[in-house]
């Protein structure tokens, strides 16, 4: 697939991203049993990847959105601006981070720590996707669903230049 400058090759058939999903949300549901999370997903991302997972978990839980900026293009920038805030009140809560995709790490640190000032109960985070040769911080992510190379991919929520995120599999973009 030919988008832009670049070439889209498929890595995860959408078959084993549900597989996976399927998984997690089971795992999440046994765990958070009875204590009511607030399940928090990080836009835009992780938007498709959440709507999935959550439908799974079936258990009686809040569900609410923020949106940061730190990547531009292929590149992470390391700062996180935030730009829709968190309203909701995480105080004493179970919160659950839903990501799309740990790279650096810094994004997702950065979103904890910020998020740690208003004192949940519990902090966790899902992420569908986690680079671990790419990791600049550490960070604990309770829930990964897959583990892969350090290069970028598009699809499921995932996008290259805002293209691509309505596709059903994960793709590496590729020069051409
Ligand atoms: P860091 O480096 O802070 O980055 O962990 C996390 C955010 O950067 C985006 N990101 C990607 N987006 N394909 C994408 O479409 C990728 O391979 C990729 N790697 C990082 C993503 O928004 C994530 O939240
Ligand atoms: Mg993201």
């Amino acid at each position: 697939m030919l988008v832009k400058d670049k070439n889209f090759n498929l890595f995860i058939p959408q078959a084993k991203i549900q597989q996976r999903i399927s998984e997690l949300s089971k795992q999440i549901a046994r765990d958070y049993q009875d204590l009511n999370p607030l399940f928090i997903t990080i836009l835009n991302g992780a938007f498709i990847f959440a709507a999935d997972l959550i439908r799974q978990i079936d258990i009686v839980s809040e569900i609410t959105f923020v949106k940061f900026t730190s990547y531009e293009s292929m590149q992470s920038t390391g700062k996180v601006d935030q730009i829709l805030g968190f309203d909701d009140d995480v105080f004493q809560r179970h919160v659950v981070l839903i990501e799309d995709i740990v790279d650096t790490g810094l994004t997702i640190s950065e979103i904890m720590q910020e998020l740690k000032r208003f004192r949940p109960e519990s902090l966790e985070v899902v992420t569908l996707l986690m680079k671990p040769s790419a990791l600049k911080k550490e960070v604990q992510i309770k829930y990964v669903g897959f583990e892969i190379e350090n290069k970028f991919v598009v699809g499921y929520g995932l996008d290259y230049d805002g293209y691509g995120r309505n596709l059903q599999d994960i793709y590496v973009v590729e020069e051409i």
